[in-house]
């Protein structure tokens, strides 16, 4: 073979991979509504910035025909390249190629890039569009996912991880993505542990694939999922979003941006929010959409465990991430599901440098039977676990009510606040004035004339004594007392003047999450 031979078949290889499982397979994903896995990177990442790596990489399965079947790219492409300038790896199964099945050296293709990732301190984004284990290839395929959901966890807190689920993630694939931080599900595409028809045949229930673990259900129900999206392009660009605000690993910070809005903007809106109704529900994503730099507030999670909100928002061009009491939704409470949702996310924040915005307004943990039998108690503490352990710097907000355990459970001074800042509405206390009158006034208000009267006057006088931010204030467990209108002004002072900090935690191994 002369040079000119060995050129054309460098040529007729690389084509013969990028062709995937061929056009009619082609055809069919697109008709699905499915991008390819090649269109997908290159929609992802800047243009012309992909750099594919095992291109040529078969598989060695000899089993069920499998010496006569071709596998182009063995079912994924991997390799790297950048978003807004800044390095990522990616894999992206290719349905088109045994149905994106998972093989031996299909693992082994990702287990390389998330390697190199782990290595140059780049985050990894994997899309997923798959069969499962490569059936004919039985214990290799499921060994494979055992490499990457050890890498997985290895990685975990050192590089960002994005899973992104564009098609069938079924069985122990589902792992992968649960072990990473971020899932994007796009309409269509489905996780579940077991299928429709096992469940059928094991318990006799009904149901649809989308029914069972469709990207609705997922970010509604389950809580498995981060972001929903309508189509890949809008979950592609609610990736980019995303990817804005986090660091490449646990070293790097996350991009410091030109603010273009003033740190001193004196946010008026703000204070015709809280009324003097204390029982009066209010959107708390308001407030956080006025504090942050030009009303932008990129929200996670947002349709499940509505009662709490997270996401980020930038302050003065600084990437904050917000866990915030919504008011309107169960008056706030703290749940199984949103003590779960918030945790894991002040965990990342803690993980990746980005510093932790708390907006409280809660009576406290939810009361009822199904919640404590459903181990409230054990979900409750992550979040204690998740602010005593973050040593970011660690700003609060009090609008209104902080009540008893979720006081704390919200980044109360005691739980590391940096800052504590609250609103002359607050009411800081043990817990509801109502409450708390009937128990500890109980004989005065049962041997009363009017007992209503009475219970009313005690109600008054142990809201006039503790139900506000003064108490708290007066020994220190709030810094500062603002108006709603100054509070972006101090909280990007206080964010200033946090930026250097640094925190030791006692040596060990590493603590025991109650999970
Ligand atoms: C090998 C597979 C495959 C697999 C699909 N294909 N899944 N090949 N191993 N796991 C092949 C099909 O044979 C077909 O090949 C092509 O991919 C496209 O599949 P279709 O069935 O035609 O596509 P569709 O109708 O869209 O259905 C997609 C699907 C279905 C829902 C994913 O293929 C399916 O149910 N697959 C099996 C799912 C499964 O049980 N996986 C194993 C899970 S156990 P041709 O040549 O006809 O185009 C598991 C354990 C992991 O994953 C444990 C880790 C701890």
């Amino acid at each position: 073979m002369n040079k000119e031979q060995k050129s054309e078949k460098l040529a007729a290889l690389r084509l013969e991979a990028e062709a995937g499982g061929g056009k009619a397979r082609v055809e069919k994903q697109h008709a699905a509504g499915k991008l390819t896995a090649r269109e997908r990177i290159n929609l992802l990442l800047d243009e012309g910035s992909f750099i594919e790596l095992d291109k040529f990489v078969t598989h060695r399965g000899t089993e069920f025909g499998m010496q006569k079947t071709k596998a182009p790219g063995e079912g994924v492409v991997t390799g790297y390249g950048s978003i807004d300038g800044r390095l990522v790896y990616v894999f992206s199964q290719d349905f088109t190629v045994l149905g994106g099945s998972l093989g031996e050296m299909h693992a082994a293709k990702i287990c390389k890039v998330m390697d190199l990732a782990l290595k140059v301190g780049a985050p990894v984004i994997g899309i997923n569009d798959s069969g499962g284990a490569r059936i004919q290839e039985g214990i290799d395929a499921l060994n494979g996912y055992g490499e990457i959901f050890r890498r997985n966890t290895l990685a975990s807190g050192v590089i960002p991880q994005i899973s992104v689920i564009m098609g069938p993630c079924a069985g122990g694939a589902v792992y992968s993505p649960a072990l990473t931080d971020f899932i994007f599900m796009v309409d269509k595409s489905q996780m579940f542990i077991t299928g429709p028809q096992v469940i059928k045949a094991v318990t006799g229930e009904s149901v649809t694939a989308d029914e069972l673990g469709g990207a609705s259900v997922h970010n509604t129900i389950s809580g498995n999922a981060h972001f929903y999206a309508a189509d890949e392009h809008e979950c592609i660009a609610q990736i980019k979003q995303l990817f804005s605000y986090i660091p490449s690993n646990n070293l790097d910070g996350a991009e410091i941006v030109e603010a273009g809005d003033p740190a001193d903007r004196l946010c008026l809106e703000l204070d015709e929010i809280v009324n003097d109704d204390s029982n009066k529900p209010y959107d708390m994503s308001e407030i956080v959409r006025g504090l942050a730099d030009n009303g932008q507030f990129m929200e996670i999670q947002s349709n499940f465990a509505k009662n709490i909100i997270i996401g980020y928002i930038r302050l003065n061009g600084i990437p904050v991430g917000v866990i915030a009491n919504q008011p309107k939704r169960m008056a706030g409470c703290l749940d199984i599901d949103a003590s779960d949702k918030a945790s894991r996310f002040i965990r990342f924040c803690d993980c990746f440098g980005i510093p932790i915005l708390t907006c409280v307004d809660t009576p406290g943990y939810l009361p009822g039977v199904s919640q404590e039998h459903g181990g409230i108690i054990r979900h409750g503490a992550k979040l204690l676990y998740a602010y005593s352990e973050a040593s970011v710097p660690k700003l609060t907000l009090i609008t209104r009510k902080a009540y008893g355990g979720a006081y704390l459970a919200m980044c109360g001074k005691a739980m590391g606040a940096d800052t504590v800042l609250a609103w002359p509405t607050a009411e800081i206390a043990v817990m509801g004035a109502q409450g708390a009158a009937s128990i500890v006034f109980r004989k005065e208000i049962d041997q009363a004339d009017d007992p209503v009267a009475m219970k009313n006057e005690k109600i008054a006088e142990y809201e006039e004594k503790f139900s506000n931010p003064y108490c708290a204030a007066a020994r220190g467990l709030v810094d500062v007392v603002v108006e709603p209108h100054e509070t972006r002004y101090y909280l990007i002072k206080s964010l200033d003047s946090l930026l250097s900090k640094k925190e030791s935690r006692p040596g060990k191994k590493h603590g025991n999450l109650p999970l």
